[in-house]
């Protein structure tokens, strides 16, 4: 016992149970040799020889725990080179709208979130689209009809049906509603529309930035795409504003950026140099007033873009199919 005492490390209690207790230790010997024995000599020498057996086999035990082995587990061999575990990272959309919200957090554009499940009155009347206006169908809008989902005031206003927000602009008259003024959102959130092709997929992101003060002008709208482009695709990329037309802003404009893919030479997603990132425009009186904000006091811009096709424009990435983004295919997806 006292030699069982004197065992410090697992190695050398193994040593010890195999010099006693093993097949040709020292206990089992002797057990063995009883054989030899008279009958009388083996009763009285046998008891204590299985009792010393028992007892002996008990504090090799007690010493196992007391050392922290634990026979079931098999030893750790701390210095052999440990197995990596696989590594994720955050998906090329998800990096691109903690940019987006960092870029406006930047000049003071808070980030909101509307509902993109929302009814037909924000997604669409509100913007100064009434009910069977046909540029509605420009949306290509998936409905939902579930009156259940609806508040009392929404049930009572008319056509009042649920869509999947086919565009974040559904925000903007949420904002206003909130009744504070001036208004520096930027609303990022998903989108669904019927469309599935090399620049469109069916569920993709919008940012909406929505800016409403007094004595706004086209030249502030102007400065923040400007900055925005900067800051997001660097200071020597090109863009343009086009003339457009949307109900919900007065006068309107699409941005294009230089396709990165083809370097502004035309190309299979492009086709002409240049791709449609968002649409932007000064806030339409009529829109204000659904907002409840006065029209003569107040003024603003908006602007919409597609997440997706901002991150796929940037620098050196040259994805040339918005689809990719969405195949969930790992090799594609660890590139970034
Ligand atoms: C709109 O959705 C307007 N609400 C934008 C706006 C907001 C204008 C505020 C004025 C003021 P449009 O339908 O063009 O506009 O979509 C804007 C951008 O969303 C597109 O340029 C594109 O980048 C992106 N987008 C639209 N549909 C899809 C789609 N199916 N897949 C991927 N991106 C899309």
């Amino acid at each position: 016992m006292r030699a069982l005492a004197s065992v410090k490390t697992a190695d050398s209690l193994r040593v010890f149970e195999v010099a006693y207790l093993g097949r040709k230790g020292k206990l089992t010997e002797l057990l063995k040799g009883l054989a030899s024995l008279t009958l009388e000599q083996r009763k009285i020498v046998g008891p204590i020889a299985n009792a010393t057996k028992q007892l002996l086999a008990e504090a090799v035990a007690y010493r196992r725990t007391t050392l922290g082995v634990d026979e079931k587990t098999p030893s750790v061999d701390v210095t052999l080179p440990g197995i990596r575990p696989p590594e994720g990272h955050l998906h090329l959309v998800t990096q691109a709208i903690a940019e987006i919200e960092d870029i406006f957090a930047r000049i003071g554009f808070y980030r909101v979130r509307h509902p993109e499940v929302d009814t037909d009155y924000y997604a669409f009347e509100s913007l100064n689209m009434p009910a069977d206006h046909p540029a509605r169908d420009e949306w290509e809008t998936f409905f939902v009809t579930s009156p259940a989902a609806l508040s009392s005031q929404e049930r009572g206003r008319e056509k009042s049906s649920l869509v999947l927000t086919p565009h974040t602009s559904n925000g903007q008259v949420r904002e206003m509603e909130k009744g504070k003024l001036p208004i520096r959102m930027i609303n990022i959130g998903k989108c669904y529309r019927r469309q599935s092709d090399i620049s469109h997929v069916p569920m993709f992101h919008q940012f909406e930035g929505l800016y409403v003060d007094t004595n706004v002008t086209i030249a502030h709208l102007k400065g923040v795409i400007e900055y925005f482009v900067h800051q997001f695709f660097g200071a020597t990329r090109s863009y343009r504003l086009r003339p457009f037309h949307f109900r919900f802003t007065e006068p309107s404009f699409e941005i294009d950026i230089s396709c990165d893919v083809c370097d502004g030479e035309g190309c299979r997603l492009c086709k002409e140099g240049w791709l449609e990132l968002g649409g932007a425009g000064m806030v339409h009186p009529n829109v204000l007033k659904a907002g409840k904000i006065d029209p003569k006091k107040y003024n603003g811009f908006a602007f919409g873009w597609g997440v997706e096709r901002t991150s796929m424009m940037k620098e050196g990435l040259k994805i040339d199919d918005i689809r990719l983004l969405y195949k969930n295919d790992l090799r594609f997806l660890e590139q970034f």
